[in-house]
């Protein structure tokens, strides 16, 4: 099939009243890494969507990677059918980021009318994937919407979230967040691999 039509090509869609989503768990750790090999390959298929890491190499490391989220980050889900992962979603408050990324606030290149203040207060989604096969039938949407809510539950009213748009633009996930109402706040550069990645940082009121 070619991946590129991946998004337009599921006639059937799926009911979202029999999906379910969680908080990650051990369990989890097998279906969370099929999803994450689906679109994250050493192939980055700019239209279907894609995540940096390449997932088929060195499982071990992910696999620690993802216990020490499940272990830290307040906001790490999965959506089933039944038993079965479909997508994650991986989030952060403002103090675990910070602690990852220390210089984020400085070497991002905010826009001159974003305000500020959305910075005191915030979550960041770091990382959202659907299976590859089964994107474009509300998977990802099911997943922010309980983001959400339980962010606001928290009080936490502001997030951010990163798109890469150099050197391949990340065009699902660009849509996906045109569908969110996600707003342009600014661009920021950073090292991955050797290489120099340019983002595109999005705000969102919650
Ligand atoms: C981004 C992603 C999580 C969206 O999940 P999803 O389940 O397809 O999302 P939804 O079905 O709720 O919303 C789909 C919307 O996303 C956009 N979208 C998703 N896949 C797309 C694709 N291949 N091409 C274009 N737009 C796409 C569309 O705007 C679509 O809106 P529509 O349904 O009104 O047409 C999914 O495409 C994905 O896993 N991509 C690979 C990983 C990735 O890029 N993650 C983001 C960076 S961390």
């Amino acid at each position: 099939m070619n991946k590129n039509k991946a998004h337009i090509q599921i006639v059937k869609p799926l009911k979202t009243d029999d999906l379910q989503v969680c908080k990650a768990t051990e369990k989890d750790m097998e279906g969370l890494l099929a999803v994450a090999a689906s679109v994250g390959t050493g192939d980055k298929n700019h239209r279907q969507g894609f995540l940096m890491d390449n997932y088929h190499k060195d499982k071990e490391k992910y696999i620690k990677k993802f216990q020490e989220d499940m272990a830290n980050s307040k906001m790490f889900y999965v959506i089933k059918k039944g038993e079965k992962v479909l997508g994650f979603l991986l989030a952060y408050t403002k103090e675990q980021w910070i602690k990852m990324e220390p210089n984020w606030v400085f070497d991002t290149s905010w826009k001159w009318d974003f305000d500020k203040k959305a910075l005191k207060k915030f979550v960041i989604l770091e990382k959202i994937a659907v299976k590859s096969s089964m994107t474009g039938n509300g998977i990802g949407s099911e997943l922010f919407k309980k983001f959400r809510e339980d962010a606001r539950s928290m009080g936490i009213h502001d997030m951010f979230s990163e798109t890469l748009i150099s050197p391949k633009p990340n065009f699902a996930s660009m849509e996906f967040a045109m569908k969110q109402q996600y707003q342009l706040a600014g661009i920021r550069y950073e090292k991955f691999d050797g290489k120099v990645l340019t983002d595109i940082i999005y705000h969102r009121k919650l």
